[in-house]
């Protein structure tokens, strides 16, 4: 493996709530190679969200390190940005997409002269597919489009690295593949390197070069698999690839097999 760009060590996280201790995972370890496009995947509650907030430093490890271009992250990281799947708790409703836009570009403090900045934030508002609506306020925009404006806002900072929590969970299907095609073809052109959040193994196997699956809580990697299927991606011909749905049944089979055969043997004999 190239130089990876995100290193974790024998991380753990534990909460305490109430009295009671909390052990989300321990002994994590893997790294992240520059360019890639990773997918964490696996159940509800399993702490992929805690695992992406300890990578950009939102959040601290009880134990283990946080290795971002070989330094350890102790706060929040400068060349990481994240992006939510709550896009409307994100998004400043009071200023319009080129406002939006602006902000990160401000956020990265990346001072530029007037002209420059507006040219350089009509530029991530065209990768997007914003073009035409640089003065329409979030109240005016589709639940898709205002996610496009988190997504430009993310990138505009040029961040090394991506952060993406469930960023399409909360539009429908047919956004959320537009979405999926937008993200592949934003990859294209900007070298980020992209650490992805889901539920869906389905649209981690489509997206990604390489797969994380975590099992329940107390998590660890059940599974770590590099996604053989050509590029570009398609919505038809790559879910019908057999490479496809042999990767997905394999990701299925990792986070819930061992599940199902303790509930199974669990489960009282029938009469
Ligand atoms: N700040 C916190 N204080 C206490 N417990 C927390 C905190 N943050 C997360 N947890 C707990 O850690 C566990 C993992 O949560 P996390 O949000 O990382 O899961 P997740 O895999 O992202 O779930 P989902 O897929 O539903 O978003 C949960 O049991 C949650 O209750
Ligand atoms: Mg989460």
């Amino acid at each position: 493996m190239a130089a990876p760009i995100i290193e974790l060590k024998d991380l753990a996280k534990t909460f305490s709530v109430h009295g009671r201790t909390l052990t989300v995972f321990e002994n994590l370890s893997c790294r992240i190679e520059a360019g890639s496009f990773v997918s964490i995947v696996g159940p509800s509650g399993c702490g992929k969200s805690t695992l992406l907030k300890l990578m950009c430093g939102l959040d601290s490890p009880s134990a283990g390190t946080v290795l971002f271009q070989n330094r350890p992250v102790g706060g929040p990281a400068r060349g990481m940005i994240c992006v939510f799947q709550h896009y409307t708790r994100s998004i400043l409703p009071w200023r319009d997409v080129m406002g939006n836009v602006a902000f990160g570009l401000n956020a990265a403090k990346k001072s530029l002269p007037p002209r420059q900045a507006r040219d350089k934030c009509l530029q991530y508002i065209r990768l997007v597919g914003l073009e035409g609506y640089e003065r329409y306020h979030p109240y005016q925009l589709s639940g898709g489009m205002q996610q496009r404006v988190c997504i430009a806002r993310a990138l505009i900072c040029e961040p090394a690295v991506l952060l993406m929590d469930e960023p399409f969970s909360a539009v429908d299907a047919m956004t959320r593949a537009v979405l999926q095609e937008l993200i592949l073809k934003i990859r294209t052109t900007v070298p980020v390197t992209i650490l992805f959040v889901t539920h869906d193994v389905d649209e981690a196997v489509f997206l990604s070069s390489r797969v994380i699956a975590l099992g329940p809580a107390p998590a660890s990697i059940r599974d770590d698999v590099a996604i053989d299927l050509p590029q570009p991606r398609d919505q038809i011909a790559t879910r019908e690839d057999g490479r496809f749905i042999a990767t997905r049944q394999r990701l299925f089979a990792s986070i819930f097999l061992q599940e199902k055969r303790e509930q199974a043997r669990a489960a009282p004999p029938q009469a």
